[in-house]
């Protein structure tokens, strides 16, 4: 019926004219009025689209679900495999009730990521096609590497890795800010079968030691300094701290190879330990400019990323070969309608799962040509991201919500004043986009003619699950319209019956897509508990979810205990687990509350040791405890006095009645008779505002 609905909505002339600008605030705003909101791509971007129309998406999207096993595998030939892969294209298990969850896709083919990456395009004709254009924190401070010369530099340092003795299936901890060589070590790594772990480079040492101690590298990659803004940062130091700490905890790293980046300190600067310590620039010149590949097996493992969960210890979520491969290249390809000629940007940073999906893999599988932005997009000023827009012609533009938000809180002057015209695709990911801030990037960075695919996923999925396809359907802002091919998104109640038609729930999905995860390292029984027993037969995805009358997804935000910061994803636990270390603190409880441009912020509620008067100076050092035990990223918005918690009578604090007191909806309690102690929370009012 909508199909019908649309056809007819489609013959109107409105292409992608101008849309409202409805009054509404920032957040919490009703969706109610954007049910029925359609934005239609114009005829011109439709016409040159890979998928053009409702129609030719639900035909491949059908085929996809029907078939599996012919759709990927008639992908996954157009990629070099040494190889093919066995009989059986997949085979899965994802019923609890049956056995141990396992996922497998092109078993037995046997393929190499970087070599898809780069020497295939090199060999195709793209050697000289620039693969990175790259943009220092300092306005004219750039560089860029050829396809030909990105392959040479990473066989000089996977020649270099190798030389020192990692091998096939040994982890490689890499911190390092977005310079070149970021994505360098990933593709280093991937080249000679290493798993790479990525910690962002705003993690603190006491993070950083806690996932060297879980997955024990040879080596950790890192750089001197970074400068972001204004602000310089000695990662170095971070790092040298960190190692430190693991080596009392039993695991030491043998090489801590240190680029020097010169543009943010010097090497007069950096304190060095011989015997660890060695300069990039000393040794990785020095390597041949070719490398053989390590062949691998679709399964073999390709990275680690530690993510965050509703218990303290951050999960390593671990993504294998062949079947990341596929998807990254095509959910890439089909969701930003990548055209070889275009020139692409994500603004994330690679030490998240969008910069290990979206600006390493995904992009150069397709022979893509990628912008690396090494500092702040506010800094000079908030129209950074638009000068560099312009700068490199930049076609495909794919940020965060919280991006948008910041900057449209300035003039819209400092986007005007630059061209722009080169943009023909935005893109969103991290977290739910407000209508009004989808209406902004629409309307004003993209003047109402590039379609936003705002993509749902994360880093347990390894690439997008529900996207637009611009170009397809009409869009609706605010939700992420329907599910990319292979994927079967179902909305669950609590007792785990999927739901249909119009509804609201958990969003889980069925069945198996190649880029899915494969366990959490170390702990397949996490693995197993966490997102396949709450509803039996489904993977659970942790967010809420409804679908409205013409089968759009509306994503509505966590339903555990994570937290979504600037789209950071923050374990509620992690940032209580840093504030009980500080010697003052006996208990604290967190939640998260609406943020006007961070969309969520942390609020965290500390009861102190009796007889501890509140002050200031506290304050500021609970704080402080938690941007040094995680990083500055997770510091809390809000320090709210407890002089109790509101416990059951078994002990279970209600985060309800937290939550509800955080955001000051105290009218709406609800019922608070099963409290061990309901006066508790009268003293928590009380304290508000202390
Ligand atoms: O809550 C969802 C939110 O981010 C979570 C995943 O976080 P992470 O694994 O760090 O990956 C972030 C980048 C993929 C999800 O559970 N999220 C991500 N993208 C969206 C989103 N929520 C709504 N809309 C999105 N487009």
């Amino acid at each position: 019926n909508y199909l019908r609905h649309v056809e007819s909505m489609s013959q109107l002339p409105s292409g992608a004219g101008k849309i409202s600008q409805l009054n509404a605030v920032v957040l919490g705003e009703s969706l109610a009025s954007e049910e029925n909101d359609l934005i239609f791509p114009s005829k011109e971007f439709s016409g040159q689209a890979l998928v053009s129309s409702p129609q030719q998406y639900m035909e491949m999207h059908k085929r996809s679900v029907e078939d599996p096993a012919g759709f990927w595998s008639d992908i996954a030939s157009e990629f070099y495999w040494k190889q093919k892969w066995g009989d059986q294209v997949f085979s899965e298990n994802l019923d609890v009730r049956k056995g141990p969850i396992r996922i497998e896709w092109f078993k037995g083919g046997i393929t190499n990521i970087c070599y898809n990456c780069l020497d295939k395009n090199v060999e195709a004709g793209l050697g000289d096609k620039i693969a990175m254009y790259w943009e220092g924190n300092e306005i004219g401070v750039d560089a860029s590497l050829t396809y030909s010369e990105l392959l040479q530099q990473v066989c000089q340092l996977a020649n270099y890795l190798k030389d020192i003795g990692v091998k096939k299936g040994d982890a490689v901890v890499i911190y390092l800010p977005m310079l070149m060589e970021l994505p360098i070590a990933m593709l280093a790594c991937a080249r000679i079968g290493a798993v790479h772990s990525v910690v962002f480079a705003g993690f603190s040492a006491d993070s950083l030691a806690q996932r060297i101690v879980d997955c024990k590298p040879k080596v950790i990659l890192t750089c001197n300094a970074v400068k972001r803004g204004p602000k310089t940062i000695n990662l170095k130091a971070i790092v040298d701290a960190a190692l430190d700490q693991s080596s009392k905890d039993g695991v030491s790293v043998d090489v801590c190879l240190t680029y020097e980046n010169s543009s943010a300190t010097t090497r007069e600067n950096t304190k060095w330990q011989n015997g660890r310590n060695v300069w990039w620039q000393d040794v990785i010149p020095k390597y041949p400019t070719s490398c053989e590949v390590e062949w691998v097996d679709a399964e073999d493992p390709l990275f680690l990323l530690y993510t965050s969960g509703s218990t303290g210890k951050p999960k390593g979520v671990l993504h294998t070969t062949g079947g990341y491969m596929i998807y990254t290249a095509t959910t890439f390809k089909y969701a930003f309608d990548y055209k070889p000629t275009d020139v692409y940007w994500c603004t994330a940073d690679c030490g998240w799962i969008t910069g290990h999906s979206y600006v390493t893999y995904g992009p150069m599988l397709n022979g893509a040509t990628v912008v690396v932005f090494e500092g702040a997009p506010n800094y000079p000023d908030s129209g950074r991201c638009w000068d560099i827009v312009d700068k490199y012609k930049v076609s495909i533009f794919y940020t965060a919500p919280t991006l948008v938000r910041s900057l449209m809180r300035d003039d819209d002057k400092f986007v005007t004043r630059y061209s722009r015209k080169s943009l023909r695709v935005l893109g969103s990911v991290g977290e739910p986009i407000n209508p009004s801030a989808w209406r902004w990037f629409f309307n004003v960075v993209g003047d109402s003619r590039c379609p936003i695919s705002d993509t749902w996923w994360q880093t347990e999925t390894g690439g997008f699950m529900i996207t637009p396809l611009p170009g397809a359907w009409p869009q609706k802002p605010g939700s992420a319209t329907f599910p990319f091919f292979g994927v079967q998104p179902v909305i669950v109640d609590e007792k785990g019956n999927e739901i249909e038609g119009e509804c609201s729930g958990y969003l889980c999905v069925k069945g198996s897509w190649p880029g899915a995860f494969r366990t959490l390292f170390g702990d397949h029984d996490r693995y197993e508990t966490t997102y396949f027993k709450p509803f039996a037969g489904y993977y659970f995805s942790g967010d809420g979810c409804s679908r409205d009358k013409d089968g759009y997804y509306w994503l509505t935000g966590r339903v555990d205990d994570v937290i979504n910061v600037s789209g950071h994803r923050i374990g509620t636990a992690e940032v209580e687990s840093a504030l009980v270390l500080h010697p003052q603190c006996a208990e604290a409880a967190v939640v998260g509350i609406d943020h006007e441009v961070k969309g969520q912020g942390i609020y965290a509620f500390v009861t102190l040791l009796e007889g501890v008067a509140y002050s200031e100076e506290l304050r500021k050092s609970l704080v402080l405890m938690v941007r040094n035990q995680i990083g500055a990223f997770a510091a809390p918005d809000r320090i709210h006095w407890a002089p109790g918690l509101p416990k059951t009578r078994s002990g279970k604090i209600m985060r309800r009645i937290l939550r509800k007191i955080a955001s000051r909806q105290l009218e709406e309690l609800g019922d608070i008779s099963t409290l061990a102690d309901p006066s508790v929370v009268d003293q928590l009012i009380a304290l508000a505002d202390v």
